[in-house]
């Protein structure tokens, strides 16, 4: 069996404008792999491509060209075969039924799977209380909050034990607390079940915890797809923030700058601050050589580590390309 379970192709897609009928290009070719049992963050700013890709993979959007491949079936040629293997949780949870109760939603959706009564109602027990959704369970869905709302969409997608999940947003618009909690069911359903995962979100925080891999698209094309610790590495840049005891010298300052162009130093009365980026850490031994000039005691060293938001915006702004070889 190949490694590959989802395979996107030079896919394309634009939309045409409603009044101008101008064409707007959403996607313009973006390509990728995702293994089997990985977990993958689909990045980019607003208005990337992200969710019309997300459309694409689970066949609701057709793409202009290019080739989506779910466990080597082509989801145009073979759209129902395909989609068995797909389960999405998309933005705003279309995917409920809103005058439908909690686990009427959950009996509807088993049931359009072709599953018997019989065998889904412990599955959906167990879903109920592994999500915490149970004593909400004769509740309108249209009555549980929005958190819950989304709880019950992902548990939807997990009761078709699909093997692929898409995920878009799935914190979007959620308390801190339901957050963490839908961010350790989705661990549990990676750690324990072995799904292959693409989720698409903006908040990073979730992605360092999740994710092994990004694919991040800009405008339509993807610029970045590497390891998540690949790329904390690649802008492990030591960020360094210097306390010192007095002020710099003007000639200090210029020596200083010479040598670190980007530092930046904020002189106050009593202590002043220096920030600097370090490529290579040996060159913090340069910027005290020169404090030692004039003695300048240095009251706190504290190393920043950089984080995967921070990361993230670099890429980004940076417009460069990074790692396009998919060294997954
Ligand atoms: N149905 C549509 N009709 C016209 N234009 C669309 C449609 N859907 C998306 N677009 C446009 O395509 C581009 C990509 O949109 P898409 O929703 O895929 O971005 P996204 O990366 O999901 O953004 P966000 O982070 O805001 O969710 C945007 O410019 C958007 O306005
Ligand atoms: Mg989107």
């Amino acid at each position: 069996m190949s490694q590959a379970i989802v395979e996107v192709r030079n896919l394309k897609k634009s939309y045409k404008k409603r009044k101008t009928k101008e064409y707007i290009t959403a996607v313009d070719d973006i390509s990728f792999t995702v293994n089997r049992g990985e977990i993958i963050g689909l990045l980019g700013p607003n208005g990337a491509g992200k969710t019309t890709t997300i459309k694409m993979i689970c066949g609701l959007v057709v793409p202009d060209s290019g080739t989506i491949t779910i466990n080597g079936i082509d989801n145009q040629k073979k759209r129902l075969q395909a989609r068995e293997h797909i389960s999405a949780v998309l933005e705003g949870n279309r995917n409920l039924y809103w005058r439908l109760t909690v686990r009427e939603n959950l009996e509807y959706f088993a049931g359009n799977r072709g599953m018997s009564r019989k065998v889904v109602a412990p599955k959906i027990n167990e879903l109920l209380k592994q999500f915490q959704l149970k004593d909400k369970e004769n509740e309108l869905v249209n009555r549980l909050s929005r958190g819950m709302q989304q709880k019950l969409a992902i548990a939807v997608a997990m009761l078709a034990g699909s093997e692929v999940i898409l995920l878009d947003e799935p914190t979007l618009g959620i308390d801190v607390e339901t957050g963490y909690e839908v961010r350790e069911l989705l661990r549990s359903i990676v750690t324990e079940q072995k799904k292959t995962i693409i989720i698409t979100s903006h908040d990073m925080d979730v992605i360092q915890d999740l994710c092994e891999r990004t694919v991040i698209i800009n405008d339509g094309t993807v610029i970045t797809n590497d390891r998540v610790e690949n790329l904390l590495k690649l802008f492990d840049v030591r960020a360094y923030s210097v306390k010192l005891g007095g002020h710099l010298s003007e000639e200090q300052h210029e020596l200083l700058l010479q040598k670190f162009p980007d530092l930046v130093y904020i002189p106050d009365t009593f202590q002043s601050t220096l920030e600097v980026e370090l490529i290579q850490s040996e060159a913090i031994y340069d910027l005290f050589d020169v404090l030692k000039l004039e003695q300048i005691p240095v009251d706190t060293i504290d190393r920043k580590t950089i984080n995967f938001e921070q990361v993230f915006m670099k890429i980004v702004k940076g417009g460069e390309k990074y790692a396009l070889s998919e060294r997954a």
